[in-house]
């Protein structure tokens, strides 16, 4: 039998060309995944409601980390390694986490090798500054980073489905997930062309993205990334991690139903954060944090903007102050961030300041995965946001993109080491009038405003408590098997933040402000057993000598 290799993820596997794998989500994890499997001979199918151009990942903006050292600064995958644990307020899985660093410039110089266009002088990569990080490390192409590498991957997945290994559904939702026993076999999807329900078999890897529909209209991400598969998957038995670590990105402002981001390539440039104190510019991060000023990690900047906006010697409004960013800076690297502020704004951030203030940015928990990307049903995977793994506490600005691509990779390479059985099964029902094909983006109105005021930058076990009782009577209310979902992994949520008396990276607690390690350097996990949910902290596990 021929056989190829995993390509980069060290796993070999026969090309019956039979087994099959389907992948939920086809942005920047469901892509990676897709090209890993396609590259080692492996059928998959990649499902999503909206096709690879429309996803998330194609928004993503400021650039992908990696210690390529092209700057002359002596990087290294250990300080990549310690500026990501360190970041992440020592909560990722240190193992994990340096898979992740000492495989990062594999990861991107792959990406460059597919044609993806980040910026490069002299033929070598370009790297910028960015948050939380003592070295500049992040690979990028202009605030476009995501659609860049989205258009690679995207192209190059191609190859594989002209050879029939991939076979996309796009226009597609995951109507359920098939578990017996601890074990997934496969999947049912809707055709929303079609009104049909298509059952298929196989493993799955979930690349399904972060939870937005639990913070309706206050998030920078797309509002289609509700998080209803990973819903789903946590009412169907699959356990998540750490879901009260929600990252508040510092440099946001708000636009019709949703937030806009101001990336954090600007501070990386030289963007300077103020508040009037006393009616003067007061550069409260420089002051503040003299090493790393407004590169501060976002837990830390944002909660900074908060205290200085809520100081009575203060103006009430931060700035993000850009005027002194050089001609070429503008041209060549942040000329559609300027766009950007032109076209939502009406304000040239060249010539003014632009106000801005956090935004849910990001979620650093979700789906409970293992270094190698399992979850606790055999044969069903996640990558991407969707899944708890690299970013601890905080994630750092550029790890995003990173984990999505290399997480995609070892998903793949985990899942095709594991096929026990040919999978190409596929059966599609009648079309059905009744299914529904718009849903609702956010939960119910009264739920969001419960996540949306016990889950700011700064907490309190009393509101917390009072929003699971409250979240569970909406539930109990709610006949919608939908919104349902949503408020269930909703109250995890609330739990996992409740449950967590401590402050650590995005989660502040007012009556527990210090930092416990003893009683919390563990990772928070949930699971629904049909009735009710358990939430508990499990140790993370010890580095390995490497
Ligand atoms: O600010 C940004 O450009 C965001 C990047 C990221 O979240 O990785």
């Amino acid at each position: 039998m021929k056989k190829r290799n995993g390509s980069g993820c060290g796993f070999e596997i026969d090309l019956s060309g039979k087994t099959a794998v389907n992948i939920v989500g086809a942005g920047l994890a469901g892509l990676s995944a897709a090209l890993t499997l396609g590259r080692a001979g492996v059928r998959c199918r990649l499902i999503s409601p909206m096709p690879s151009e429309r996803a998330q990942s194609v928004m993503a903006e400021g650039g992908i980390n990696a210690s390529l050292d092209t700057m002359g600064e002596n990087d290294s995958p250990v300080q990549h390694f310690e500026d990501t644990m360190r970041g992440g307020v020592y909560l990722a899985d240190p193992n994990s986490v340096w898979n992740l660093c000492s495989k990062a410039p594999e990861t991107v110089n792959m990406l460059f090798s597919l044609g993806a266009a980040l910026r490069t002088e002299n033929g070598r990569p370009v790297l910028r500054n960015f948050g939380g990080q003592k070295k500049k490390r992040t690979a990028y192409a202009k605030s476009s980073t995501g659609k860049i590498l989205m258009t690679a991957l995207t192209d190059a997945v191609r190859r594989y489905e002209a050879e029939g290994l991939v076979k996309r559904y796009p226009h597609h939702r995951l109507a359920s997930l098939e578990i017996n026993d601890g074990e997934c076999t496969g999947l049912k999807v809707i055709d929303l062309h079609k009104r049909t329900v298509i059952s298929l078999s196989g493993s799955v890897i979930l690349a399904s993205g972060g939870m937005n529909s639990l913070f309706p209209g206050m998030t920078t991400g797309s509002a289609l990334n509700t998080g209803d598969a990973a819903a789903l998957a946590f009412v169907s038995g699959v356990e998540i991690a750490n879901p009260e670590f929600i990252q508040y990105h510092p440099t946001t402002f708000p636009i019709t139903g949703k937030r806009c981001l101001v990336s954090e390539a600007a501070r990386g440039e030289g963007g300077r954060l103020f508040i009037l104190r006393n009616g003067k510019p007061w550069y409260f991060m420089e002051e503040k944090y003299p090493e790393l000023g407004n590169l501060m990690p976002r837990d830390v900047v944002s909660r900074e903007i908060e205290i200085v906006k809520n100081d009575k010697n203060c103006g009430g409004k931060v700035f993000l102050d850009m005027t002194g960013l050089d001609r070429s800076v503008w041209e060549n690297k942040l000329s559609d961030l300027r766009d950007e502020c032109i076209g939502y704004l009406g304000t040239d951030p060249a010539e003014k300041p632009v106000e801005v203030s956090p935004g849910i940015h990001y979620y650093m928990g979700g789906i409970n995965v293992d270094e190698h990307h399992r979850t606790n049903i055999s044969r069903l995977y996640a990558a991407g946001e969707c899944a708890c793994q690299y970013h601890g506490a905080n994630r750092l600005g550029g790890n995003s993109m990173l984990g999505a691509v290399f997480g995609g990779q070892v998903a793949a390479g985990t899942a095709a080491s594991e096929i026990i059985a040919d999978n190409t099964g596929e059966e599609e029902s009648e079309p059905d009038e009744k299914i529904a094909i718009m849903q609702p983006v956010g939960i119910p109105e009264r739920a969001a405003r419960i996540m949306r005021d016990s889950l700011g930058i700064f907490r309190d076990g009393e509101r917390l408590y009072g929003a699971v009782k409250e979240m569970q009577s909406l539930i109990d209310s709610e006949n919608d098997t939908l919104q349902r979902n949503r408020m269930i992994l909703g109250k995890a949520v609330l739990l996992g933040a409740l449950n967590r008396k401590e402050s650590r990276g995005a989660h502040t607690r007012t009556d527990y402000p210090e930092r416990d390690d003893e009683n919390f350097r563990k990772t928070t996990v949930a699971v629904f057993d049909g009735k009710e949910i358990k939430v508990g902290l499990r140790d993370i596990p010890e580095k390995r000598g490497e």
